[in-house]
């Protein structure tokens, strides 16, 4: 008995061995700690398929030309605004196994969230080598600063509230773009008659429909107080969001009926073939449209601010920091330093349908979307994005969400205020 149970013991030692050394073997011959396969520097983001990656492609193969010595993996997890992405990389970076590099939202989501949790390096050094402290905007290195600190670096600035519209279907019909919701309604109901679509949404992935509001919301509300929104000067009880809130409710009105089972580029395709007037996105819809769809800009499709926003531009910033705890420091910054030179940002922001982060970057490589947004940056006030995880914490923007859903079928104003004041 004695001797079984030795024998016993003994066998499951040696089990246990082969698998912790099966463990090992795996561990480093797929994934080395901190980095992509075979030791490769992944590079974490959410940007796959159509209209999304084009520019990131550019980007890592400008790098690779610039550094063949460093392997890099794109990767990518897909879902417009990191709907699966966000989740994949916080249980990564719970167990201790960042990205070599990830696209974080300059704002809250990286100052509340990864630089609060103490899980990025400060890039300070890095900013000073390349001499980029005058190169990006005070008020972009304000977004991916805290406590003097700098912790990313910026790739892009998208626009997001871009009203986009088919070309055609407003001139057939005789219409102007609208400025104003005042006249929005109208162009609605002008379309309507004619039993066009007017507005074409995809909340499948709920941000999208956060998308919509915040655009209205800042159009209702001004620049002043979206932003009191924001720092709680401004309850969301207050009798101005309860007029965004209307204003939202009718636009609601004038949207696709098969909304919430399409994404983005599903409900910008509804206003690329005409079946729908307009959309609100951001603008990456607009790589969506030329790249993928091959449409011309001011030709078959136009943009202008969303209702009540001209002059006014909510900001959605990617950027790229440096995770502690990677294993080769020194090639993410090769890789970060890339991605900040202008030369990075005119290979990327072409194509993705954002405009250059950096002042100083080649105008003419733009097409005239990138020029007048280029321009409106310059002058227009600026405004953080909701849904886009610059104006508020990671774990707002998931209630809100959460609360845009239910409001969208159940169009509740005061449930929705409950659910996020
Ligand atoms: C945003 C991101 C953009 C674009 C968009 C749709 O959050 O900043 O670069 O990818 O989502 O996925």
């Amino acid at each position: 008995m004695k001797m079984k149970k030795g024998f016993f013991l003994a066998l499951l030692l040696l089990f246990s061995l082969v698998i912790s050394a099966c463990g090992n073997a795996s561990t480093s011959g797929e994934k080395a700690e901190g980095g992509g396969k075979e030791g490769k520097l992944d590079i974490f983001s959410w940007w796959t398929g159509a209209g999304e990656e084009d520019g990131l492609k550019a980007l890592i193969k400008l790098f690779e030309e610039k550094h063949p010595d460093v392997p890099l993996e794109n990767a990518a997890v897909a879902g417009g605004a990191g709907t699966n992405a966000k989740a994949v990389l916080a249980s990564r970076m719970q167990g201790n196994d960042p990205p070599a590099t990830f696209q974080v939202h300059g704002g809250a989501e990286l100052n509340e969230g990864w630089v609060k949790a103490g899980k990025m390096e400060s890039l300070n050094d890095l900013y000073e080598k390349e001499g980029w402290m005058d190169k990006f905007p005070e008020s972009l290195i304000d977004l991916v600063s805290k406590d003097g600190e700098i912790y990313s670096v910026p790739v892009n600035i998208h626009r997001g509230n871009v009203l986009w519209y088919n070309k055609k279907v407003f001139e057939d019909n005789g219409l102007e773009p609208p400025a104003t919701f005042e006249e929005f309604f109208k162009v609605a109901d002008a379309l309507k008659a004619k039993g066009i679509t007017p507005l074409a949404l995809g909340d499948k992935e709920p941000w999208a429909a956060t998308h919509l509001l915040e655009a209205v919301l800042l159009g209702t509300l001004g620049t002043e107080d979206y932003g009191a929104l924001f720092n709680g000067e401004l309850k969301w009880d207050d009798a101005k969001v309860k007029t965004a809130l209307d204003n939202y409710k009718k636009m609601l009105d004038y949207v696709n009926e098969d909304h919430s089972s399409r994404n983005w580029q599903d409900a910008s395709q509804l206003v690329a073939n005409g079946e729908a007037a307009m959309n609100v996105m951001g603008d990456w819809a607009k790589g969506y449209f030329v790249n993928d769809l091959k449409l011309k800009v001011n030709e078959d499709f136009g943009y202008t601010a969303t209702p009540g926003t001209d002059g006014k531009f909510i900001v959605i910033t990617d950027t790229f920091g440096l995770p502690k705890g990677v294993d080769n420091p020194e090639n993410v910054k090769k890789f970060l330093s890339v991605l900040g030179s202008v030369e990075g940002q005119d290979a990327f922001n072409p194509l993705k349908g954002s405009i250059p982060a950096r002042t100083d970057a080649d105008v003419s490589k733009y097409d005239q979307y990138g020029k007048d947004t280029i321009e409106d940056f310059k002058s227009a006030e600026l405004s953080p994005s909701l849904a886009h995880g610059s104006a508020a914490e990671e774990g707002f923007v998931t209630k809100v969400n959460q609360a845009v859903n239910i409001f969208v079928t159940q169009k509740d104003a005061d449930q929705f205020i409950n659910a996020v004041k």
